[in-house]
């Protein structure tokens, strides 16, 4: 039994001893009716009284509603990383800025005569132009069949709808036809713009995928008033990346081991990303503040991860610079994404691993959740997706704590759309989440 599983089984038959409850293993964990907070231990307690779920909602408020979409790469996403570091260094850390190149990435503007932006997400194979962009009028090709083209379209930008057949072929008869520029919109109601793949065409003229709102718009308001359209696309070269990282060691213990709590700042282009993640950033943060006083004998991480949306990168960048000693002291990884959401159905915590076993965290997290009497179930789940992956690779015990709903795995309705906004977030949900990691968390590290 290692030294985690000694002190949660003595305290468990402490609790049994002084309640009179008999244990038998959980299975579906924990009860509403879990230890009543009487025997609440003394080192859980100092978790427990000084998160500060308000404190969180001043995180998220910042990250979603000041600064807004916080798209890799951009601006916005590093005044999320500024104002993380910032926050680190007003808890007392020393912080670590570590930048790492991201792919090259197009950004897209397209604008009505009437001054209207449409929204826009630009594929990684369309063309570019200069900076003016190019300006002409609409042409309505259906769904962008061959036939659906006339002469008319020499010149023009094509509008087509999504729906039968391939991106990339829409795009190709619009090019054989003349058309000097091509929008794709969608054939689904309340979608964020249109993120397509291309496979490996690579289109000769800007290319952009749009809502299906947005396409409609243009097609009554716009190409059959003969007005014109702007569009303009970039591609965005070396252009970099950010995690933040703040650190704090135990005094007088030599290699310690390594405990890594984490979480995503980014947020997919148009989404405030109040949830998907600055609900794991917040939560996260707030740990940081509250377990900067306490003497530990193991080596606390806490690492904010840019670049996660666009495919695991930031955190794929922290594990490959951990050293090998670093790699074999690191006993888990707590990462939060998707913690706070207020929708109903996602009453449970899931634990997502990528083999689905439970491993160090799981059984950390589980034991700390009969502690203190967790009121969500927490349900162990075979998922990747978040930056737990990066870790998992690297072979350290890695853990994704998200909110979803039982049985179907469900995310909310908000997930990856302009509506991911703190008025869909819980206070008690960032308070539940952020009491069961940070007791799970002290009581691996605390001396
Ligand atoms: N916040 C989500 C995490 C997530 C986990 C979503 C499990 C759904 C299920 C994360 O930011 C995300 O959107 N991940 C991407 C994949 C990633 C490798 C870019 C996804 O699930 O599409
Ligand atoms: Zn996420």
């Amino acid at each position: 039994m290692n030294k985690f599983k000694k002190k949660a089984a003595v305290l468990l038959s402490a609790v049994m001893l002084s309640s009179g409850l008999a244990y038998s293993p959980a299975v579906s964990l924990p009860s509403a009716d879990a230890a009543p907070s009487e025997y609440k231990s003394a080192f859980d307690q100092k978790v427990i009284k000084r998160f500060q779920a308000e404190r969180s909602i001043e995180h998220i408020a910042y990250l979603s509603e000041e600064i807004g979409p916080r798209v890799t790469g951009t601006e916005a996403e590093q005044e999320a990383a500024d104002y993380i570091k910032n926050l680190l260094n007003s808890y007392g850390y020393e912080v670590e800025e570590q930048e790492f190149a991201i792919p090259d990435r197009m950004s897209g503007i397209l604008e009505t005569v009437d001054g209207n932006e449409v929204q826009v997400n630009i594929p990684s194979g369309s063309g570019s132009t200069d900076t003016d962009g190019i300006t002409g009028l609409l042409f309505d090709a259906g769904l962008g069949y061959p036939e659906d083209f006339s002469e008319k379209a020499e010149g023009k930008i094509a509008l087509i709808s999504r729906g039968e057949f391939s991106f990339a072929e829409k795009t190709q008869n619009a090019v054989e036809a003349g058309a000097v520029g091509v929008l794709i919109y969608n054939n689904a109601a309340d979608q964020p713009p249109l993120n397509m793949s291309l496979g490996d065409y690579e289109s000769p003229v800007p290319l952009a995928g749009l809502t299906m709102e947005s396409g409609q718009a243009l097609l009554e308001d716009v190409a059959a008033e003969e007005k014109e359209v702007t569009f303009a696309v970039e591609r965005l070269e070396d252009a970099t990346s950010t995690n933040i990282i703040a650190s704090k060691s135990p005094k007088h213990v030599d290699n310690p081991e390594i405990v890594h709590v984490t979480a995503h700042f980014d947020s997919v282009p148009y989404a405030p990303g109040a949830n998907d993640n600055a609900s794991g950033t917040s939560v996260v943060l707030e740990l940081a503040r509250i377990l900067k006083s306490y003497p530990v004998d193991k080596e606390l991480r806490f690492a904010f991860f840019g670049a996660e949306e666009i495919g695991l990168v930031g955190s794929e960048h922290y594990v490959s610079e951990l050293s090998e000693d670093e790699v074999s002291r690191s006993i888990g990884n707590f990462n939060l994404d998707m913690v706070g959401t207020n929708w109903e159905e996602a009453s449970s915590i899931y634990m997502n691993t990528l083999d689905g076993q439970a491993n160090t965290v799981t059984e950390s997290a589980e034991a700390a959740a009969e502690r203190i009497g967790t009121s969500s179930p927490l349900t162990l789940y075979q998922r990747g997706a978040s930056d737990h992956v990066s870790f998992y690779e690297g072979g350290i015990d890695a853990v994704n704590f998200i909110r979803r709903e039982p049985e179907t795995a469900n995310l909310e309705p908000y997930y990856h759309t302009p509506d991911d906004l703190i008025q869909y977030i819980s206070e008690e949900r960032l308070q539940e989440i952020g009491e069961l990691v940070g007791a799970a968390v002290y009581e691996l590290i605390r001396k």
